[in-house]
Order: structure tokens, then C-alpha cells, then sequence
């Protein structure tokens, strides 16, 4: 093995320069180089890329973001190209596999979510040889117990929501906070869980506004008049639709959500008579400095990445088993997302706790 090739595609996350630091460290002692394509597979379609090597990674264990860039909206497939002053789709897909070639590159470590490891598991349908690695604040990634960034983005949420948990207090408020995580509920849950949230509304377990008023009215009962409602951006009335915040044209998942906070918070003000105010977290879940655990399960990846390409083991993505560190087909990941259980433990725990979901 002399050369490998990595790129950072999707949403970015905190931990993602971790892990390109444990590649390029882990790649360097086996004397193998190391090209990193911009942008995600955006570099690769355009061949934008630079030679990563100990160098480059100096000092980037820490740092949020991603010293390749990453794209959400480029699918080589079905790129965007403007042409004439028109935008046209194409697909490009050759043209990437082409540069792939030209670098003479015996593997590529695509470091994703689902959407960039739908369009890696495309390319290895074509023959293209690829290593995954598991990214996205959202933890919805099959295969694996948890993708990197999640953790942060839960310390991140948490944080938020005990913040509000002050003002809410002072003010005798319902406090609304949308989280993201697309379609699963995980960071809602789990953050919920840890700032001591009443109220978590998830897409997994579609809500009644009826059975959240009565709990807000049962902590009013009980002298406790503030309650603080956590809102996954998936989530969804029993009797309604997800609510759609744009529609991003070419990108592997097109679709972006947003917005079900303003209408839970507007809603509830008007049935309960509580002043409501709503938060919206957004980016800032996916930004700063990734916490320790994510900067070890980072590095873990990186280096499980490099020994899966020297073992030969492609088409397979590193993931987290209980502790150990594993690997799974990318074929498998991408059948199906990873959504919360709505009677599994983490919920059940939930409920024991007083948290009520709406239902
Ligand atoms: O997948 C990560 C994520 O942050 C989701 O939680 C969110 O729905 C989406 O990306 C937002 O995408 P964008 O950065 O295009 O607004």
C-alpha cells in the first residue's frame, strides 16, 4: 500500500480533524501517503485536493470543523453544474473515479454520514475501493453504537437546555428548544435526558400537544410553573406532517428540516396561557471543539480506518461494538437508518424519570 485517499463529506462535526490527524499519523508509519480531496466528494469530481502529511495535521486533535471542507449538497451521481446560466445535474461519477486513478490511489477513506456513504457504496458498486468511517451529530448511522460528534452535540444540547432551565424558572415560562438529528431522536433524548428536560418530543413517537398540555398543567399542580420542552426537528403530530424547512436540489438528501419548534411553542402559549418562548439550537450543535470521548473515538476510527485499508478489508466501515472497535459492511449501513427504539430502554428510562413524550 503506498497511497490512500480521504475526503469529509456531509454535515460536518466536531471530531472530524481527529480523525484525518489518527489517518495521517497512522498512514505515516507505514509509509504510505495520504492525498485529501476538498470538499467531500465535491474534490474528487473536481480533483481539489492536497497532499496531507504529519505537517498538515499539526495541532488539529482539537479544532472543530474539518481542514478538508465538506459538502451536503454534492453527489457526484447527480452533480450540480451551471451551464449557459442554467443549472443542469449530471453524473460526474466517471470523471471522479478518473482522478482516483490518476492518483494512483490503492484505497479512499470516506469519513460520512448517510448520504456520502450512499454515494461511497455507489462507488463500490463501480469497483472503487473504500473504507468508512462513521460521522454525523445525529447518530442515525446503522452498524455502529455511535457515530462521532454525537457525544459533543449531546454536551452541546445539554448545555442549552440548562440554561433555559434558569430563565424559564424566573420568568414562569414554557421554554421550547428544537434540536437536529433529521429523522431520528437521539440527540433530543439524550440531551433531554441529561439537562433534565419535562417534555422530549421525538419523530420515533408521534405527539398529542393534548397529553404535553397535561403535563405542563400537572407541574403547574405541583408549584412548578416553567416547564422546558425539548423538540427534535423531526418530530411530528399524531394528526400532522414533519415540517420541511427547504429542499436543498442535488444534494444526497435533498430534504432539510426545521420550523416544529415555533409551531409546538405558539400552539402551547395558546392552549395553557403560559408565556412560550422557543430556541432553536441548529449549528451550533455542530460546531467548536469536539469533547474528549469524541476526540479518542475520533482517533480510534482513523486508526481502525488505515488497518482496515492495510488488511484489504474494503467496502467496510470502522463502527463502535459495545467498547471494541469493529467493522461492518457499508452495504449493510446504508439499507436502513438508526432510529430510537420507542420501548427501548433509553426511552423506558426516560419515562421513569418523569419525562413525557407526548403521547
Ligand atoms: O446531518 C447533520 C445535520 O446537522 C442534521 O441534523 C440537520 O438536519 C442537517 O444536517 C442540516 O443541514 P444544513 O447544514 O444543510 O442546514
Amino acid at each position: 500500500m503506498k497511497r490512500i485517499g480521504v475526503l469529509t463529506g456531509g454535515g460536518d462535526c466536531p471530531g472530524l480533524n481527529a480523525v484525518l490527524r489518527a489517518i495521517v499519523k497512522t498512514a505515516d508509519e507505514h509509509q504510505i501517503e495520504v492525498i485529501g480531496f476538498r470538499d467531500g466528494f465535491r474534490g474528487v469530481v473536481l480533483n481539489h485536493y492536497l497532499r496531507l502529511t504529519p505537517k498538515e495535521v499539526v495541532g488539529i486533535l482539537i479544532k472543530g470543523g474539518t481542514i478538508l471542507g465538506s459538502s451536503n449538497r454534492d453527489n457526484p451521481f447527480h452533480f450540480r453544474i451551471e451551464k449557459d446560466g442554467e443549472t443542469q445535474y449530471a453524473d460526474l461519477s466517471d470523471q471522479a473515479i478518473r482522478h482516483l486513478e490518476q492518483h494512483e490511489l490503492d484505497c479512499l477513506i470516506v469519513i460520512g454520514g448517510d448520504g456520502t456513504l450512499s454515494c461511497a457504496h455507489d462507488f463500490i458498486k463501480k469497483g472503487v475501493k473504500i473504507i468508512g468511517v462513521p460521522k454525523t451529530i445525529d447518530n442515525d448511522l446503522s452498524g455502529t453504537d455511535l457515530t462521532f460528534g454525537f457525544m459533543t452535540a449531546i454536551d452541546t444540547a445539554t448545555d442549552a437546555i440548562e440554561k433555559l432551565h434558569t430563565t424559564a424558572e424566573s420568568h414562569h415560562r414554557i421554554m421550547v428548544l428544537e434540536v437536529m438529528g433529521r429523522n431520528a431522536g437521539w440527540i433530543a433524548l439524550q440531551a433531554g435526558i441529561a439537562g433534565g428536560a419535562d417534555v422530549v418530543l421525538i419523530p420515533e413517537i408521534p405527539f398529542c400537544l393534548d397529553q404535553v398540555v397535561q403535563k405542563i398543567m400537572e407541574r403547574k399542580n405541583r408549584g412548578r410553573h416553567f416547564s422546558i420542552i425539548v423538540v427534535a426537528e423531526g418530530a411530528r403530530p399524531q394528526d400532522g406532517e414533519q415540517v420541511v424547512k427547504r429542499i436543498v436540489e442535488g444534494s444526497p438528501e435533498p430534504v432539510r428540516l426545521g420550523g416544529i419548534g415555533g409551531k409546538v411553542a405558539s400552539d402551547l402559549e395558546a392552549m395553557t396561557g403560559f408565556e412560550t418562548r422557543v430556541t432553536v439550537l441548529g449549528h451550533l450543535q455542530r460546531g467548536g471543539k469536539p469533547s474528549a470521548f469524541d476526540r479518542i473515538l475520533a482517533s480510534r476510527y482513523g486508526v481502525a480506518a488505515v488497518q482496515l485499508a492495510l488488511e484489504g478489508k474494503f467496502g467496510m466501515m470502522t463502527s463502535l461494538q459495545g467498547w471494541e472497535i469493529g467493522a461492518v459492511p457499508i452495504a449493510e449501513v446504508v439499507k436502513e437508518l438508526k432510529t430510537v427504539p420507542p420501548e427501548g430502554e433509553l426511552v423506558k428510562t426516560a419515562r421513569s424519570i418523569g419525562i413525557s413524550f407526548g403521547v
